[in-house]
C-alpha cells in the first residue's frame, strides 16, 4: 500500500484476510433484470451516448445541445437543455396517469404514526410549499436551510426549493447551533424550514431551540417555517417565524413551475473535509437526476409497478438526497421513509416494518447491519421478510462477517447484495455489482458501473496490478459529479484534483483483487468514518482547542467492531488535571464536542497527556496516535521529540487509565 493509513480500517482489512468466496447472480434475477448482458461493453464504446440515452428517462422542456462540455476540473452536463426537477418528480407521473400510486409510505417513530403519501397527493403538497416560499420572498438562485426530522415536509420542502430553483441546504437534525450557523452562514441562506422539534427513542427531541440560537448569528436570516411535528413549547420570533400549517396549508395546490438550465444549481450538501471547515458540495440539476435516477434503475433493478424500496438512511445526508427523494421519485417509485431508530418501539422494528409494508429492496449502513447482528438473528428470523429480493449497503467498507449475516439471515441466501461505493461529492453510485450481471463477493464492491472510469493508482499514479493496492481515482467526469465547493474554487481544485492531475481523488484506499474486481479500503486521508457519517478529525480538534481548559488537542480514528472507526482524542490541557477532576474534564470534553458539532463527533475516548507525541519539525504523529489507539506495536518512534511521551500514552490506553466508554 502506498500508504499505510489506507489499509487501517479494521473491517476492510479483515475482509481481504478473509477467504474469497464468490456468489454468481441468481439465475431467477437475470432474465427480468434491469441491466442486461452487454451493458457494460455498449457505455464502454461511447459513455457520453449511453448518458444521453439515460436522460432520455426524464422529462426535458427543451433537450441539450451537447451532453458534456469538460473544462477540466469543471464539468458541464446537457448543455442548454432546460428542466425542472420537481416536475420530474412529481407532475409528470400524475399526467402520466399514475397520481394514485404511493410515493411513499411514511412511518413515523410512534407507533402507529403512519401516512401514505400518493404522487398526486405529493403534487399538492409541493405546490403548495413553493406557493408559500414565493409569498416568503424566495426566487431562483436563493438558498433555502432545511432542518428538519424525517417526516414528509422535509422532502416537501426539498421539492419545493427544487421547483423554484432555489437550491436547498439540508443540515442533518442531529447538528448543534454552532454547525447549523456556521452552515447557514456559508451558504448565505435567508430562509430556514425546521419543525418545533422530533421523535427520538420515545421522546420528543427539540430542534427550534437550536435555530433560535443560530440565527443570533445569522442576522440576514429573515424567514423561518415551522413544521408542528411533536407539539413542544417553542420561543417564537414575530414577524420572522410561521407556522407550516398556517402559511403552507392555505396556499394553492397549484404552482406553474419553470423550466430551469440543467446547470441550474439544485442543493448544497455540507460534508466534512480534512480542515476544519465543512465544504458545500455543489449538485446541479440535470446530471443529477439523470445520475441518480440512472444508478436507482440498474443498480436496484427498481421496478416501479411493484417494487417498495426503503433506503433507510437520513434525508440530513447525502445518501437520503439521491436515493430517498430524488432518484425513487424520478423513476416514480414508492418508497418506505422512516423516522425513528431501528430500535425505536423494540429492536425488531425494522423487520416489523419490512414485513407490513412488503419491502422487497433494502438500502442501509454497515454500521447498522452490525448493529442488527449484535441484537440476534432470531429477531429478522420470526418475521415475513419474504418480500425482500434485493439487499444494498452504503456509506463505509462492510465486513465479510457483516456481508454474510446480512445475506443469510434478511436475505435468506436468495437475494443479491449489492455493496455501493460513492461520496456526497459524487451525488450517486459509481461502483457496485449490477444484480443479475456481475457476481458478489462479500467486501467488494466490486466494479465500475457502465459509463464510469475508475482507476486504483499507486504514489506515482501509475496503475496498480490485480492483487495490489493504492488510491482510488476517477479518470472521466460523470453526470453526477459535484461543480465544485460553494464559494472555495481553490479548495475544490486543491482537494479533488491536485493530488493526481487529470484525475478525481476520491480519497479513498482501494485494492483490485486477482479477479481484477475492486475492493475499498476506507479514507486515506484524516476523515473518519464513523457510523458511516463523515467526521474530520480537524474538526473536532478545532471543537476542543476551543474549550478554556484546552492547550492542544490530536484526534484521530481508530478501528471499532460496531461503528467501524470510533473517535480518540489525545488532549493536552492548560494547569494541573488530577483523579476525578480528569474525569470530570473528560465527560466535560466529550460532551463539549457534541454539544458544538454534533453527538455523533462525540469522541469515545478522550486521553489526558502531558504532551503530544511531535516530529522534529513540530508535527503531531497521528499515524502514531492511531497506533496507540488501537493499541499496535508501536515500531520506530526515533523522530520523536521525546519517545518517553509515546510509551506513556501508550502505557494509559493499555491500562484504560483514561478511558470513559459508555
Ligand atoms: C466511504 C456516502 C467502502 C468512503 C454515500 C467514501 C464506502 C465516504 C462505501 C463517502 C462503500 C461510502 N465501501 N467505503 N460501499 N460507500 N464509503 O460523503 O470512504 O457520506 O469516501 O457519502 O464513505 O461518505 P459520504
Amino acid at each position: 500500500m502506498p500508504d499505510a493509513s489506507a489499509d487501517r480500517t479494521g473491517p476492510a482489512l479483515s475482509a481481504l484476510l478473509h477467504e474469497t468466496r464468490q456468489f454468481p447472480p441468481p439465475a431467477g434475477f437475470a432474465a427480468q433484470a434491469n441491466a442486461q448482458p452487454g451493458i457494460y461493453e455498449e457505455a464502454a464504446a461511447d459513455p457520453l451516448a449511453w448518458w444521453e440515452r439515460q436522460a432520455e428517462h426524464l422529462q426535458w422542456e427543451q433537450r441539450w445541445d451537447r451532453v458534456l462540455e469538460w473544462d477540466l476540473p469543471y464539468s458541464k452536463w446537457f448543455v442548454g437543455g432546460k428542466l425542472n426537477a420537481s416536475v420530474n418528480c412529481v407532475d409528470r407521473h400524475v399526467a402520466a396517469g399514475i397520481g394514485d400510486r404511493v410515493a411513499y409510505h411514511w412511518v413515523g417513530e410512534p407507533e402507529g404514526d403512519t401516512r401514505d403519501i400518493t404522487y398526486a397527493d405529493l403534487k399538492d403538497l409541493v405546490a403548495q410549499a413553493a406557493n408559500a416560499l414565493v409569498e416568503l420572498g424566495v426566487e431562483a438562485g436563493d438558498r433555502v436551510a432545511i432542518y428538519l426530522p424525517m417526516i414528509p415536509e422535509a422532502v416537501v420542502a426539498m421539492l419545493a426549493c427544487a421547483r423554484l430553483g432555489a437550491p436547498h441546504s439540508v443540515i442533518f437534525g442531529g447538528f448543534s447551533a454552532d454547525a447549523l450557523a456556521s452552515r447557514i452562514l456559508d451558504a448565505d441562506a435567508r430562509v430556514v424550514v425546521t419543525a418545533d422539534g422530533g421523535w427520538r427513542r420515545g421522546t420528543a427531541s427539540p430542534l427550534k431551540p437550536a435555530v433560535d440560537a443560530a440565527l443570533e448569528q445569522c442576522p440576514d436570516v429573515r424567514s423561518v417555517l415551522v413544521v408542528r411535528r411533536t407539539g413542544q413549547d417553542v420561543a417564537w420570533h414575530e414577524g420572522r417565524d410561521h407556522w407550516w400549517h398556517d402559511l403552507v396549508d392555505r396556499q394553492s395546490t397549484t404552482h406553474e413551475a419553470e423550466a430551469f438550465d440543467a446547470e441550474q444549481p439544485l442543493y448544497i450538501m455540507y460534508t466534512s473535509g480534512t480542515t476544519a471547515k465543512p465544504k458545500g458540495i455543489l449538485h446541479t440539476t440535470g446530471g443529477y437526476l439523470v445520475h441518480t435516477s440512472t444508478t436507482h434503475r440498474l443498480v436496484f433493478d427498481l421496478k416501479p409497478e411493484r417494487d417498495v424500496f426503503w433506503t433507510a438512511a437520513d434525508i440530513g445526508w447525502v445518501t437520503g438526497h439521491s436515493y430517498i427523494v430524488y432518484g425513487p421519485l424520478a423513476n416514480g417509485a414508492t418508497s418506505v421513509m422512516y423516522e425513528g431508530t431501528p430500535d425505536a418501539g423494540g429492536q425488531d422494528r425494522w423487520w416489523r416494518i419490512v414485513e407490513q409494508h412488503k419491502v422487497s429492496i433494502l438500502y442501509t449502513a454497515p454500521t447498522t447491519i452490525r448493529t442488527l447482528m449484535k441484537w440476534g438473528e432470531e429477531l429478522p428470523a420470526a418475521h415475513d421478510l419474504s418480500s425482500l429480493r434485493l439487499l444494498g449497503s452504503v456509506g463505509e467498507p462492510i465486513n465479510p462477517e457483516a456481508w454474510m449475516w446480512y445475506r443469510t439471515n434478511v436475505g435468506r441466501d436468495r437475494c443479491p447484495i449489492v455493496d455501493t461505493w460513492w461520496q456526497t461529492e459524487t451525488g450517486g453510485i459509481l461502483i457496485s455489482p449490477l444484480p443479475g450481471i456481475t457476481a458478489t463477493k462479500p467486501g467488494a464492491a466490486m466494479r465500475p458501473l457502465p459509463g464510469i472510469s475508475a482507476k486504483v493508482i499507486d504514489n506515482d499514479g501509475n496503475e496498480v496490478g490485480n492483487g495490489e493496492g493504492g488510491y482510488l481515482v476517477l479518470t472521466e467526469p460523470w453526470p453526477g459529479m459535484l461543480r465544485g465547493i460553494w464559494g472555495d474554487p481553490e479548495r475544490y481544485q486543491e482537494t479533488y484534483w491536485s493530488r493526481f492531475p487529470g484525475y478525481y481523488f476520491a480519497g479513498d484506499g482501494a485494492k483490485l483483487d486477482d479477479d481484477g474486481d475492486l475492493w475499498l479500503l476506507g479514507r486515506v486521508d484524516d476523515v473518519m468514518n464513523v457510523s458511516g457519517h463523515r467526521i474530520s478529525t480537524a474538526e473536532i480538534e478545532h471543537a476542543l482547542v476551543g474549550h478554556p481548559r484546552v492547550a492542544e488537542a490530536a484526534v484521530v480514528g481508530a478501528s471499532d467492531a460496531t461503528t467501524g472507526q470510533a473517535v480518540v482524542a489525545f488532549v493536552t490541557v492548560k494547569g494541573e488535571v488530577e483523579g476525578e477532576e480528569g474525569e470530570a474534564l473528560v465527560r466535560e470534553l466529550r460532551d463539549h464536542v457534541a454539544t458544538v458539532i454534533s453527538p455523533i463527533a462525540k469522541p469515545r475516548q478522550i486521553l489526558l497527556t502531558p504532551d503530544l507525541p511531535k516530529t522534529r519539525s513540530g508535527k503531531i504523529m497521528r499515524r502514531l496516535l492511531r497506533d496507540v489507539a488501537e493499541h499496535r506495536d508501536l515500531g520506530d518512534v526515533t523522530t520523536l521529540l521525546d519517545s518517553s511521551v509515546v510509551s506513556m500514552i501508550d502505557e494509559k490506553m493499555r491500562t484504560g487509565a483514561a478511558s470513559d466508554d459508555e
